[in-house]
């Protein structure tokens, strides 16, 4: 899968300076216009058993710049993953000796604390940034991070920094990473009780999905990921969102076929809409492969995240589909379907937090405030057909979130 992305700039082009007329000096006011394109390309690949001495995708990464090897990789590993793959320290050093002409480890793997822990603390970015110091990594060696989202956020914003940015191999270990956050072009960590508040737009060098990862993930972090395919379908592909009905049995038991389908569907559509969207970098005041998260982000932090990104993300689907129907932007009968797939994914559809209502929607102003800008929320008029508006009506927000209050149904 390839991604290709273009950063948008007005257009207007540097202009030569001409000399002044004899006698006058330069005119006080002037301007030098400027005009940068730059252009990205990663591809995102699709494997099992990444370490295996004969799987060649992780070496042809690394000589893809046509650069001579060997090419020096600064490892991270996930703790977590570590001890769930108790060979996989010793997998990466043999795979480092087997194709010694491509892969040379800059220094000894360094094991870290993955989960949102490793976003609400500087400490692991500053001990990254240092490693890498110390490591001697240039802007030609490679920074490979193997562990799930948090991880990859973390890490990916120590190798945009350092040096204004060095290569970075991610490697994403969760079903959430492979299909959503570790194949777009942004890091960041949690600051100021703010999530993502200190962070940077930088594409990764390549990804590598290697599905053999996802056999110890534990169930509800399997599920959590989903949440996100059910997003891009509702949004962009209502195809998709027939097929995620029809398996959603298969996938909530954990057919590892299903799971693969799912996972590049959803990482190709978001791959295409990082690529076509025209905003990449985010400039504009809207995100609409957001749909569902300004209530997520408030529920992530107003549960201390306990609520996990996919499963707030659920919620705040549930939420916004209840308030599209409310609203009349979609058909009566339409948000059943929707909640319904959503719970036999196995996803919540409610948490005691909704409770506090004025702080839920006080995510409303988080979100606009993230991106700065009129507030722009993507709605549904239809399954796979997203649309934005600039306000929401309160009282119809509350009115969705008592729709899902187990205690008013009963
Ligand atoms: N950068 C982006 O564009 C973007 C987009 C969406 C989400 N995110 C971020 O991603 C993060 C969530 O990522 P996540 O859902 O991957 O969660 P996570 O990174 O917190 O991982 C979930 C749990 O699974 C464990 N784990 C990871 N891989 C494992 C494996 N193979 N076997 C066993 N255990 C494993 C981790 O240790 C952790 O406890 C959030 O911080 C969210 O903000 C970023
Ligand atoms: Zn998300």
């Amino acid at each position: 899968m390839e991604s290709q992305a273009t950063l948008a700039v007005p257009d207007h082009a540097a202009e030569p300076l001409k000399a002044p007329p004899s006698g006058h000096g330069m005119p006080p006011d002037a301007v030098l216009r400027q005009r940068i394109a730059v252009e990205y390309r990663y591809d995102v690949h699709f494997t099992h058993g990444a370490f295996a001495a004969e799987n060649r995708t992780l070496a042809d990464v690394l000589a893809q710049d046509h650069g001579t090897g060997p090419h020096r990789v600064y490892v991270v590993v996930e703790e977590q993953v570590r001890d769930s793959w108790p060979g996989l320290v010793s997998d990466i050093r043999a795979y480092a000796r087997a194709h010694a002409a491509q892969f040379s480890l800059a220094a000894d793997p360094l094991i870290a604390r993955g989960g949102e822990e490793a976003k609400n603390r500087p400490e692991l970015v500053a001990q990254v940034q240092a490693s890498l110091n110390d490591a001697g990594i240039d802007r030609h060696s490679y920074v490979l991070c193997i562990g799930g989202g948090a991880l990859q956020d973390a890490v990916g914003f120590a190798a945009a920094t350092a040096h204004r940015g060095v290569r970075m191999v991610r490697l994403p270990t969760t079903v959430l990473a492979q299909n959503d956050s570790g194949v777009g072009v942004k890091n960041a960590i949690n600051a100021f009780g703010k999530k993502n508040f200190l962070g940077t737009f930088a594409p990764p060098f390549a990804v590598i999905n290697d599905a053999r990862f996802l056999e110890t993930l534990p169930p509800r972090e399997r599920v959590a990921g989903m949440s996100e395919a059910v997003k891009v379908a509702l949004i962009r592909d209502a195809e998709f969102f027939g097929w995620l009905r029809r398996n959603s049995r298969a996938l909530s038991a954990g057919d590892a076929g299903a799971l693969q389908y799912l996972i590049r569907r959803c990482a190709e559509l978001h791959l295409r809409h990082i690529g076509t969207s025209g905003d990449p970098f985010e400039f504009g005041s809207a995100r609409p492969l957001d749909f569902g998260h300004w209530a997520a982000h408030r529920l992530e932090s107003m549960t201390g995240y306990r609520l996990r990104h996919g499963e707030a993300v659920a919620i705040g689907m549930a939420i916004d589909t209840l308030y599209s129907e409310l609203a009349g932007y979609l058909a009566p009968g339409t948000a059943g379907a929707v909640l319904g797939l959503l719970r036999d994914l196995g996803l919540p559809l409610w948490d005691e937090a909704l409770r506090e209502e004025d702080a839920v929607l006080r995510g409303l102003e988080e979100f606009r405030e993230h991106l700065g800008g009129e507030l722009t929320v993507t709605l549904l008029r239809g399954i796979g057909q997203g649309f934005e508006v600039h306000r929401m009506d309160e009282r119809l927000v509350r009115r969705a979130i008592h729709q899902l209050d187990p205690a008013r149904a009963a």
